[in-house]
């Protein structure tokens, strides 16, 4: 079992090569039927997730996952704005401290007005991951004119928590800002926790710098992200209060406390997130930054950084646009086909250092005619 099943184990990529060969006794024959088995069984699987046509249905499969959990009224937590204590949560370690003054302490202050591009992808990083910057920078960042349309990206960075690190670190990035000139450099502590402020100083940047664009796309590092499909989609789609992405709607807030993103009753009474779009890469209209912001004045910064976007959204009134389908996927699917990534807009990657190898295959398959 163990040796045939281990094809079970393996990534996709070493499934599309044959199957080991084991030797035929009748044990084993019999090991290969239950092996055969679970293989159809995982096949069907993937194949009904893969074929999944509705976006409010194909969840993504990974720990990006929020997950759908059943409804949870049967476990006595029935959330009312009445069981908020009455202290103060503003210390809360659920919430971030924003609003907040906070500053770039390395910004482009001008390049966005001067370049006037049609759609800037804004891409959080921490600030030891240089590395993840130069895979960008070699695959999807260095797309600058696609379509017609002028392209251009900014690294989004806090300020390093490694105490010892730090002033060899500011340097190096203070000399690659001076050489790529495409690093924005704000002065609160980068951290997964911080992530919320993050995102709005980016939405802050956004609205005071890029007067003549018309759609930013927030993306993380460890992305395949294909502009040209993007650029297609976004000539055809609305240019006001338009946003989308992987549209999530009603997803249950998570209760258990050893989750990734507990959050309490307390500090979160509603049982369910409004809709929002996954953060790992949605894209807006340039109207959306300004207001997001005035919004953010009157909701509580929650940790959650996607899901307080979509809090916002929600105060000001907005709905969120689900993308044409296929197009946003949340993980590399078990079954591509020839054209995979010429067909997608987003998919998620493992790590960074896995799109360079994707992009070697997306080019080759754009060059033979996908
Ligand atoms: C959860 O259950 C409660 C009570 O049974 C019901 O009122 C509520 O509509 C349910 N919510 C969902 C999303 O099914
Ligand atoms: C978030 O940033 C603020 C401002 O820099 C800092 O005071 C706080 O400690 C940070 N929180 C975390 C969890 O990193
Ligand atoms: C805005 O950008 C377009 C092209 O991207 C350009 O034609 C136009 O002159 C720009 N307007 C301003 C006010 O910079």
């Amino acid at each position: 079992m163990a040796l045939c099943c281990e094809i079970l184990l393996v990534p996709s990529k070493m499934l599309e090569n044959s199957l080991p060969k084991c030797k035929k006794t009748p044990w084993t024959r019999a090991r290969r039927w239950v092996c055969f088995l679970m293989l159809f069984l995982v096949m069907g699987t993937s194949a009904l997730i893969f074929y999944n046509s509705s976006p409010q249905v194909s969840w993504p499969l990974n720990v990006w996952t929020i997950k759908l959990l059943p409804n949870q009224s049967h476990n006595n937590v029935t959330p009312s704005v009445s069981s908020i204590p009455p202290a103060d949560l503003s210390q809360s370690e659920y919430f971030v401290p924003y609003p907040h003054q906070y500053h770039f302490i390395l910004d482009e202050p001008n390049k966005c007005q001067q370049e006037s591009p049609f759609l800037v992808l804004m891409i959080p990083v921490a600030p030891h991951n240089r590395e993840a910057r130069d895979i960008i920078r070699s695959t999807w960042g260095k797309e600058i004119r696609v379509l017609g349309q002028v392209i251009s990206h900014y690294f989004l960075l806090g300020l390093s928590k490694e105490e010892h690190e730090k002033k060899p670190l500011e340097e190096e990035i203070l000399k690659e800002s001076q050489r790529h000139h495409d690093i924005l450099q704000s002065d609160f502590l980068d951290s997964y926790r911080n992530l919320t402020i993050k995102t709005m100083v980016m939405f802050e940047w956004l609205s005071s710098h890029c007067p003549n664009t018309s759609y930013a796309m927030k993306v993380d590092s460890d992305m395949f992200l294909n502009i040209h499909n993007l650029v297609n989609m976004l000539l055809k789609a609305p240019r006001h209060l338009y946003m989308t992405g992987q549209v999530l709607r009603g997803v249950y807030v998570l209760r258990d406390s050893t989750s990734k993103w507990f959050l309490p009753v307390s500090a979160f009474p509603e049982s369910t997130y409004p809709s929002y779009a996954l953060g790992m890469g949605y894209v807006f209209s340039l109207d959306l930054p300004k207001k997001i912001v005035e919004a953010s004045a009157h909701v509580k910064a929650v940790y959650i950084e996607d899901v307080y976007v979509g809090l916002c959204m929600r105060h000001l009134g907005l709905s969120l646009t689900d993308p044409p389908h296929g197009l946003f996927i949340a993980t590399i699917p078990f079954f591509r086909g020839s054209c995979y990534w010429t067909s997608v807009i987003t998919t998620l990657l493992e790590n960074s250092n896995q799109l360079a190898n994707v992009w070697i295959t997306y080019q080759t398959q754009t060059q033979s005619g996908c």
